[in-house]
């Protein structure tokens, strides 16, 4: 199938309502009328959200949401999971109403991640606010950005489920094997002109999302955010900085609900028909120094395979 961009991403956390001030006062984004439960509504552009933050009583990334292109696209996707016998649930009406697309379909990945494959979502014209003065961020038909999960095992059903099932391709991977015959380290995917928007980080005996990231239109509003920040004395898990591999200008902290978000700009916008694959020669150009104490609280142990 053809993923356009990742559409949407949903939270469960006790600390839900944080985000309501975080969101805004940090990064700049927008806030939009909360859902019957509580849930906070954070948006980036005119469409209703694109970071959903639902009560619960566990920290931890709830569904990923990949759009599509429209219902014809949609139909095939469904299709495209029934000839490959790959199961999959719809979205119920009050599911949609609530991600507010007009439909989707729910798979699950090897790991048990939550992807949602959705079509239409609505917007409304000329409605973004941002959370403060602000240049607004990349979105629209380019999507929320990235996120990027551990998982304690690749193997070929995970190397099958990324580009059979969702359709996209090895942007850059650093697999190196173990001595007991796994394999350690990211790798990163691609489906649209962005270097990457999906992740996985294989650490053996870990799982859990460790961090998204959102992209700015002025590296300014990255700069101000970093000052905030550390005059908040809030924790910043990596120093601002630039990656080989994207181009992007960012830092990373963590967020109210254990996870890290990456905050930048200027990510590098590949030209899809000629482009072509390249090994960064290291991971960062400048900056980025790891000053996390630990791995985001997020991402936890898993009991070994018996
Ligand atoms: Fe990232």
């Amino acid at each position: 199938m053809k993923i356009n961009t990742l559409g949407y991403l949903g939270f469960e956390s006790p600390n839900h309502k944080e985000w309501e001030s975080f969101g805004p006062e940090i990064f700049g984004l927008g806030l939009n009328d909360p859902g019957a439960d509580g849930t906070v509504y954070l948006r980036m552009d005119d469409r209703h959200h694109r970071i959903a933050l639902h009560p619960g009583s566990e920290d931890k990334l709830a569904y990923i949401g990949w759009e599509l292109h429209d219902k014809n696209a949609f139909r095939g996707a469904i299709a495209e999971l029934e000839a490959k016998n790959y199961p999959y649930e719809l979205g119920s009406p009050e599911e949609c109403a609530e991600r507010a697309v007009t439909g989707f379909v729910r798979v699950r990945d090897p790991h048990d991640y939550v992807h949602e494959l959705f079509y239409a979502a609505e917007f409304t014209a000329g409605s973004f606010l941002p959370g403060k003065p602000h240049h607004g961020f990349v979105a629209g038909a380019d999507g929320v950005g990235h996120v990027v999960m551990v998982v304690p095992e690749w193997g070929d059903d995970m190397e099958s489920f990324v580009t059979d099932i969702l359709g996209m391709e090895l942007f850059a991977g650093y697999l190196t094997p173990t001595p007991d015959g796994g394999v350690f380290g990211p790798q990163f995917f691609r489906c649209n002109p962005r270097s990457h928007v999906l992740g996985y980080v294989t650490i053996p005996g870990l799982k859990g999302v460790q961090h998204i990231a959102i992209e700015g239109n002025s590296l300014d509003d990255v700069g101000k955010a970093y000052d905030l920040v550390q005059e908040r004395e809030m924790e910043i898990t990596m120093t601002l900085g630039r990656h080989m591999m994207d181009t992007l200008v960012s830092f990373y902290m963590r967020s109210p609900t254990g996870f890290d978000i990456e905050f930048g700009a200027g990510g590098v916008v590949l030209d899809t028909e000629h482009f072509v694959q390249t090994k960064p020669s290291s991971a960062e150009v400048w900056g980025h120094k790891f000053v996390a104490q630990g791995w985001a609280p997020t991402v936890k142990p898993v009991a070994p395979p018996a």
